[in-house]
Parts: C-alpha cells; structure tokens; sequence
C-alpha cells in the first residue's frame, strides 16, 4: 500500500520532467495552459490569478513584495477596503499548506472571505509564504537549481515570512497592529512565531485559528497517519531525487486533479478532499470545482517530513535535524517544543468535528496550553471538516460571523 503510494506521488511529478540539472534539482514546468482549459470549457476562475480573479468581481488590489531576513521574495495582496475609509486594524489572512492567497477569494463574492472582508470596511492583506507560486523567488537561490531553497517548513513560515509581513503592513499602514486569521498550516505558522518570536505577540490585536494545526498525535486521517512513518526516508529519498518541491501548480498531479474536479466535481474532487480531510458535504460543487485550479501550489519535502514528525514525536516541535544537526541549530540533541506557554496574544479557535487533520482531541491539548485564549468555538455541524471553514456553503454564517464578531468587540 505504502509502496504503491509512493510511487503515485512520484510517477505524477515524474510526468513533466525536462532534465536533471547537475547538482541534482529536476525543472519540470508545464507551458501555458490557459487556451486549452478554455477551450475545454474550465470555469472562467479556475485559472485567473488573485489579481484577475478580484478585479473581475470589481476589487482594487494591490501587490507588495516583501524580502525576509533570511532571503526570500515574499508576494503579498492586499484588497482595499470598498468603504473608502478602513475600519479597526488591517487583517492579515494566512493560507494553509499547498495553498496561497487565493483561498481566501475562490469561493466568490458572496463567500469569499477576503472580499466580506473587504467590503465591511477592513484593510485586507494576504501574504504567500516561501516557496508557493506567488512566492517562489530568493535574492540568491534559484527554486529550480537549489536544493536549499527548500529547506524550510512552518517553523520558517513562522520564525521569518510572518514576522517580515508583518513588520511591512505595519510600516506601510502606520498601524500598531494587525488582526491575524489563519487556516490550516496558516495556524501552525502564527504558533510558531507568537512561540520563538514573542515580541511579536504585542502586534496582534486577535488571532483567529481556523482548523488549528498544532499537536496531531490524533489525526484521523489514514494517509498521512501512514506516510508519517516514512516521510523520512521518503524526504531522503524526494530530495536525492531531486524533488524537494513537491505538489506544484505547473506539476502533472495538480492538471490532473483540476481536470478531474470539472468534469466531475462532486464524484472524484469529493472523494479527494474526503480521503485526505474527512470532508463531507456543504461545499458547492462549483466552488470545488475553482478551488482546485488553485490549491496545490507547490510546498517543499521538508514542510511534510515536519508534519510526519509532530504525528510520530506526539508532540508540537521544532524540526528533528537528528542529533548532529540538532546540536548545530538548536545546541542540543533533540528537537524543541514550541512552547507555546509564550504565545500571549488573544487567541480564538475555530474548529470542526469532523476534520480528520486537525482532531478535537489534538486541540483539546492547545486549549490547555494557550494562555490567552477567548474561545474555541466548535462549529455546530456535525459534518464540518477542514475546508468547510474556507469554501463552505454555510461559511458566511456560522464562520465568518463570529469572526466579524471578534473583530468589532475589540476594535
Ligand atoms: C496575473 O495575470 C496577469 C495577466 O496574465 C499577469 O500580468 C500578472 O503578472 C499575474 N500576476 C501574478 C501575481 O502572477
Ligand atoms: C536547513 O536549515 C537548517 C536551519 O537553518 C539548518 O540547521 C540545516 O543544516 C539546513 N539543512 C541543509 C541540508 O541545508
Ligand atoms: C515557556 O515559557 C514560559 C513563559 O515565558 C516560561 O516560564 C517557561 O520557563 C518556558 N518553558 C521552557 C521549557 O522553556
């Protein structure tokens, strides 16, 4: 099973390859796509980019790059607030693992998010972590050429792309602030850096976790539950092969999947985000559909070994480089806790009973740890799962609300 898993996921990347480069790296990119989605009849936002995508549906937007300390070129959109003035501070909205920016958007005018956002008079700013499609960029590595490049995780998110965000919307905006929402491994990375980096707990007026990825010794879902006992060897293995980027956009696997998601929406795109979530039902068949153009936007071999260790360790820690490379980067032999006992700023969960990544069991651990939480509020559907926050049908009003909510009591 394991051996036929495997294989699938290289086979896939294995499609588009053009040629190993000598020290190692394989470039396999797609060409141009967009006419022969069109002329298969894609719905139109399954392929514009975050730009195209919000000004079709008449939002300013705009785009800032934003270098962190360690290199990276972050692209980072902002939505401009339709009111003509803002309201409390900006929003910050970070995206899960394999995602970007458009996450928060996909779902259209009347569900997306960012434009609700926007539209209630907010000052909307949506960062691209390192190594995504908008972000895949380094002042002296090159992606395609440097296994270094993708020598990162959440703990990298965290420790350097939010805080340089960060730091860059207050100066541009002249605010204290911001207001922080995460989804998925966009909660993971707030944990990370309100833990190493606590100075930073000061900026965040709220922090809203949706679907909190932190402590996962008791995630339901069976394939990274399986993978995690190898993703090791297989980050060993993907990285000699030279392939430490993994689930790209321009990747044979993400063509595949968008393809399959048009056809047939509710069958096969369903059952992919049901194997790998739990999902069940409340999402439109539509908005999957688009959904699936833009997830899958590349992440590196390391960010899914980091999972497989916090699954196999049972607890929530720094990346095990083994006992040698811990003693370089951490001056011990074993990999840290993020403790997470730091995190002061005001912190709100927001989760489901049916996500098979982020367990109510594995929060019931954060809950105990979080020394400034204001709620975790369990959405009352007995069927909620991880993308049902974002992408739901009933997402405005169960979800958002509360967000709204939080935003206005402290503003
Ligand atoms: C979005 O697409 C437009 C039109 O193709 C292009 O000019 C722009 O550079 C793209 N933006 C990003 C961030 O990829
Ligand atoms: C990756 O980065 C970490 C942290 O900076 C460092 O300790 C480690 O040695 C690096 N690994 C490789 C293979 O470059
Ligand atoms: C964790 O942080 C708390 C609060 O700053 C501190 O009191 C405690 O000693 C830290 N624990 C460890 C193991 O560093």
């Amino acid at each position: 099973m394991l051996r036929i898993l495997i294989i699938t996921i290289c086979a896939c990347n294995v499609g588009t390859q053009r040629g190993t480069r000598p020290n190692g790296l394989i470039s396999y990119s797609i060409p141009e796509t967009r006419p022969l989605k069109k002329a298969l009849g894609y719905y139109e936002d399954t392929y514009l980019n975050f730009t195209e995508l919000s000004s079709k549906h008449g939002y300013h937007t705009e785009q800032h790059t934003v270098t962190t300390e360690d290199g990276y070129v972050l692209t980072v959109f902002r939505i401009l607030s339709t009111c003509g003035i803002e309201t409390g501070y900006p929003v910050l909205l970070m995206h899960g693992i394999f995602d970007t920016s458009d996450v928060w958007i996909v779902a259209g005018k009347q569900r997306g998010l960012g434009y609700l956002l926007a539209q209630n008079c907010y000052d909307v700013w949506t960062p691209n972590h390192r190594g995504n499609k908008y972000s895949r960029r380094h002042i002296k590595l090159n992606p395609d050429k440097d296994v270094k490049f993708w020598n990162y995780s959440f703990d990298e998110h965290g420790n350097f792309d939010l805080p340089a965000v960060i730091d860059y919307i207050l100066a541009v905006t002249r605010r204290q602030k911001i207001n922080y929402i995460g989804h998925s491994q966009g909660t993971t990375d707030f944990l990370a850096m309100a833990s190493l980096r606590p100075k930073y707990n000061d900026k965040i007026q709220v922090s809203i976790l949706l679907a909190p990825v932190a402590w996962m010794s008791n995630i339901v879902s069976p394939i990274p539950k399986l993978l995690s006992h190898v993703t090791q060897q297989l980050k060993i293995f993907l990285d000699s092969a030279g392939y430490s980027e993994l689930l790209a956009s321009h990747q044979l696997t993400h063509l595949i999947l968008e393809y399959l998601c048009q056809v047939s929406s509710d069958d096969l795109c369903s059952a992919t985000l049901a194997a790998t979530t739990g999902y069940k039902s409340g999402i439109p068949g539509k908005t999957l559909a688009i959904a699936f153009g833009h997830l899958l936007s590349g992440s590196s071999s390391k960010s899914i070994a980091h999972f497989g260790q916090l699954i196999q360790s049972k607890r929530f820690q720094r990346y095990d480089e083994g006992s040698t490379g811990n003693i370089l980067r951490y001056g011990r032999t074993t990999a840290p806790e993020y403790n997470v006992s730091r995190i002061t700023a005001p912190v709100v969960l927001i989760t489901g009973r049916n996500d098979w990544l982020s367990s109510l069991k594995d929060i019931a651990t954060l809950t105990s740890k979080l020394p400034n939480l204001l709620e975790n509020f369990v959405v009352p559907e007995p069927g909620w799962s991880h993308h049902n926050h974002v992408w739901g049908k009933l997402a405005p009003g169960l979800v958002f609300l509360k967000i709204f909510e939080y935003l206005r009591w402290l503003n």
